[in-house]
């Protein structure tokens, strides 16, 4: 079956009562579109948690700064449904900037408060209101039972997985993890963007990670000096930052720090920014 592409709110909502009517559970993907298959992992995931699946597809002007590739980010929706078919998805919203907001940006924004404004929200400020304030507004219109995300976006993970707590949002944040290429890209809608140099370039940040991981029984300072060396070997990378957080918390840890921990690193490869992370277990300190 085709999947029937539905770009209003009153359209959506009247398909998801029809099958919430008849006792249908439902699971909401979001995404901007441009699909791969880490997009499709998340749909697989969907089909087994829910009875109906809708992926959105909304390029979403609030989350893009100025000076951002809002114009340039890639737009396949023809091609994205044509995946959704395949992949066994009945609905997609597609709506416009204009049916998600007709009176322009919103004047009211969810605030993703001091964590939003660290790593991706420092380089990229006023991005997480954008992003929580969209997700917001999908899980208002689409009401699901559950939503699915990507583990690639860690801190939007963490970020929107708290605002559903703090606003008693009534669904369940699931995770998918990152799928990569066979050579360890992580997959992403810009990687598009990358010519045959930069792709290769682009590999050290995956490089980066699997050093950090294999580095983690030494402590943190090692980790990081090991992701730095592989960043640094390629000056194609312009690495914006390298950060281990605590995942309870999304705050730096320290240097005593053992356990889970999340490593975070934002680069840019010619013009295109890409972001990964990896969870790594810090055991000793160097020299202990
Ligand atoms: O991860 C994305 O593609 C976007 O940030 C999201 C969650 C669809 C909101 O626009």
């Amino acid at each position: 079956m085709p999947t029937i592409a539905v770009a209003t709110i009153v359209g959506l909502r009247t398909a998801i009562t029809a099958a919430r009517d008849v006792g249908r559970t439902v699971a909401l993907v979001p995404t901007m579109g441009a699909l791969h298959a880490g997009h499709l992992a998340l749909i697989e995931r969907a089909k087994e948690a829910a009875d109906l699946v809708v992926v959105s597809i909304f390029v979403n002007p609030l989350q893009f700064g100025a000076n951002e590739d809002l114009d340039l980010y890639p737009r396949t929706l023809s091609a994205d449904l044509e995946q959704l078919s395949a992949a066994g998805v009945p609905f997609a919203f597609t709506p416009s900037v204009d049916e998600m907001y007709p009176h322009g940006a919103t004047q009211t924004r969810v605030t993703a408060g001091q964590i939003g404004s660290l790593y991706e929200g420092r380089s990229r400020a006023g991005h997480f209101d954008g992003v929580l304030t969209v997700v917001s507004k999908l899980l208002n219109i689409v009401r699901p039972d559950v939503v699915l995300f990507g583990q690639k976006d860690a801190q939007q993970v963490f970020l929107v997985r708290r605002m559903v707590a703090d606003l008693d949002e009534p669904v369940r944040v699931e995770t998918v993890p990152t799928v990569r290429e066979p050579d360890g890209l992580a997959l992403s809608s810009r990687n598009r963007f990358l010519d045959a140099k930069q792709r290769r370039a682009a590999l050290g940040l995956s490089g980066a990670l699997e050093a950090a991981e294999s580095s983690a029984d030494r402590g943190i300072d090692a980790v990081l000096a090991a992701a730095q060396s592989v960043l640094s070997g390629d000056d194609q990378i312009e690495l914006d930052y390298l950060k281990v957080v605590d995942p309870a918390t999304f705050l730096p840890v320290d240097d005593g720090y053992r356990g889970k921990a999340v490593i975070l690193i934002a680069a840019r490869v010619g013009t295109t920014r890409l972001i990964d992370n990896a969870t790594i277990f810090l055991q000793g300190t160097q020299g202990h």
